[in-house]
């Protein structure tokens, strides 16, 4: 079989689990080893307490979320976090957030003399307040973005894109001629649940992020149409929960895919996926 990789870094097959699905790593440890790469829950700059609850709310298809970024911030994921996670024996990612190319840039140095294999920098949350300030929604602003983080970095970089109001084929080649390694289509897309007894959001966090198999022809949309456009390495995501969905993102032109809300209901969908992808291969 080929080698699955992005320039040098090498996975060893193609299911990678998706961030915030899988905290960092360091819970079911022999899960994320068996499986081609795990991506961290995304980090800021500086600690974030995330969304008021509720934070997920559950449709016929898939979930909502509002978790809003919750995480130590990046000192204390270097110092607390990461050497927990030297043992792993996979690719791993770490999810980056910003709201500006400065902070973005500070992240990739922080994180540039670490062991991590690749940066999947986020510009596509819509969970935090301003969402008509998405940086994934604005080209120019993507390129900016990815442009100082390739400058402060030798480490792979995945550009992880929004469909939320923007033509990814856009932001993709913005991402592209910013220096970036692979793209990943795509993140959650908007979404809000009332609360029919009170008429008000049911979401803490009023709006969130559908995801799950309600997603998933969509995202394969997104991945079919960019990869037939652009040249990079693309990383399907989007409402996988078996190894025919698996299938249909590699056919759509995706190098690797990641696993997201599945884990969530089954912390160990990604071995169920990859042992049902190994036998329909043969
Ligand atoms: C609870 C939850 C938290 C998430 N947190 C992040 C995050 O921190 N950074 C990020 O880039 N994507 C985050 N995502 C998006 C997922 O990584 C993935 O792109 C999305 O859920 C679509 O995949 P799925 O349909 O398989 O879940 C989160 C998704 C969920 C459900």
């Amino acid at each position: 079989m080929t080698k699955i990789k992005i320039k040098n870094l090498e996975f060893k097959n193609p299911l990678v689990l998706a961030s915030g699905t899988f905290s960092f790593g360091d819970k079911f440890i022999s899960v994320a080893n068996q499986m081609g790469g795990i991506v961290t829950k995304g980090i800021t700059l500086k600690p974030r307490m995330g969304n008021p609850s509720p934070r997920i709310y559950e449709t016929a298809s898939g979930i909502l979320n509002s978790v809003g970024l919750e995480n130590p911030g990046v000192d204390k994921f270097c110092t607390n976090i990461l050497p927990e996670l030297k043992s792993l024996k996979t690719n791993l990612i770490v999810n980056i957030s910003g709201n500006s190319p400065q902070e973005f840039k500070a992240l990739a140095q922080r994180l540039d003399d670490t062991e991590i294999d690749a940066l999947e920098i986020n510009i596509s949350c819509p969970n935090i307040r301003d969402c008509n300030k998405m940086i994934g929604r604005d080209p120019k602003q993507t390129y900016k973005v990815v442009r100082a983080v390739r400058k402060q970095t030798k480490k792979i970089i995945i550009t992880k894109l929004t469909a939320n109001f923007i033509d990814p084929l856009i932001t993709a080649q913005a991402a592209n001629d910013a220096g970036t390694d692979a793209i990943c289509l795509i993140n959650t897309l908007y979404g809000i649940a009332l609360d029919t007894k009170t008429g008000k959001p049911f979401l803490g966090g009023v709006t969130g992020g559908l995801s799950g198999p309600a997603i998933k022809p969509f995202a394969l949309y997104c991945v079919w149409y960019v990869a037939s456009r652009i040249k990079l390495p693309i990383i399907g995501c989007g409402g996988i929960v078996s190894a025919q969905d698996v299938k249909e993102y590699l056919l759509a032109g995706s190098k690797l895919v990641e696993i997201g809300s599945a884990n969530l209901r089954n912390p160990y969908a990604g071995l169920e996926i990859l042992k049902e992808l190994n036998r329909l291969r043969g």
